[in-house]
C-alpha cells in the first residue's frame, strides 16, 4: 500500500483557514483521493480535551513550557492514533496546524527554545514532517480585525491566543515568515485577498502537487 501524503494549514489566527480546508478536501476527493482531516491542537477525544485546557481561560498565567508540553502531548496522542494509521493505509491526511504552530506560536510568540522544540518534534513525530504546507499570511491588523468580526464577536468569544496582544501576533507572523522562507515544503499564500481567491491559488498548487507526487 502506498503511503498517503501529509498536508499542514498554517497561518496566524484571522488568516481564514477554514474555506481553504474545504477546498482542499472537496479538490482530493474530486481526484480519487482518500482524505482525512483533522486539526491541532485536537484531533482525538484525548487531544480535543487538552485542546479545551489550552484554548480556554485560566485564572493564573500559563507557563509557555507548559504550554508546549500540553501541546505536544496532544500531538503525540494525534499522530499515533490519527495521523500514522491514516497515511500507512494510504489516506492522505490535511491537517489544520501541526508543528509549525509549535515553532510559530511557542517559538516566535512565547520564546521557547527552538533546539527543545525541535527535540520534542523528534520524540513526538520522528522522521513526520508534512509535504507539503501552506502559510495564508496576513498582516497582524488585518487578521485582527477580522477576528473581532467588527462589533460581532465579544471580547469573551475570544480564546487564550485570539486575546494575546498585537506584539505576540507580530513575533508569531515572523516566525512563520522565516520559517516559510527557509522550507522548501512550505507555500506562502497571500491571506488578504478574498477567502475564494486564497482558496483557488491553495488548490492551484495543490493540483500541480497532485500531478507530480500523487
Ligand atoms: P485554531 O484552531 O483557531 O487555529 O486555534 C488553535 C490555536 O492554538 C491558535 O491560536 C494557535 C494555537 N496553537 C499554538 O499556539 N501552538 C500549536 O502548536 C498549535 C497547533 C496551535
Amino acid at each position: 500500500m502506498k503511503r498517503g501524503r501529509f498536508i499542514t494549514l498554517e497561518g496566524v489566527d484571522g488568516a481564514g483557514k477554514s474555506t481553504s480546508l474545504e477546498a482542499i478536501r472537496r479538490f482530493l476527493e474530486g481526484r480519487g483521493v482518500e482524505v482525512v482531516v483533522t486539526r491541532e491542537p485536537g484531533g482525538t477525544p484525548f487531544a480535543e480535551k487538552v485542546r479545551d485546557l489550552l484554548l480556554g481561560a485560566h485564572e493564573e498565567a500559563v507557563d509557555p513550557v507548559a504550554e508546549t508540553l500540553l501541546l505536544f502531548a496532544a500531538r503525540a496522542q494525534h499522530v499515533g492514533a490519527v495521523i500514522e494509521p491514516a497515511l500507512a493505509r494510504g489516506r492522505w491526511v490535511v491537517s489544520d496546524r501541526f508543528t509549525d504552530a509549535t515553532r510559530a506560536y511557542q517559538g516566535g510568540g512565547r520564546g521557547v527554545d527552538g533546539q527543545a522544540i525541535e527535540g520534542l518534534a523528534r520524540l513526538v513525530h520522528p522522521g513526520l514532517e508534512p509535504d507539503l504546507t501552506f502559510y495564508l499570511d496576513l498582516p497582524v491588523d488585518q487578521a485582527r480585525r477580522r477576528i473581532a468580526g467588527v462589533g460581532e464577536r465579544a471580547a469573551a468569544d475570544l480564546d487564550r491566543f485570539e486575546r494575546e496582544r498585537a506584539s505576540f501576533h507580530e513575533r508569531v507572523r515572523a516566525a512563520y515568515r522565516t520559517l516559510a522562507q527557509s522550507s522548501e515544503r512550505v507555500r506562502t499564500i497571500d491571506a488578504s485577498l478574498p477567502e475564494d481567491e486564497v482558496a483557488r491559488g491553495i488548490v492551484a498548487m495543490l493540483g500541480d502537487f497532485v500531478d507530480e507526487h500523487g
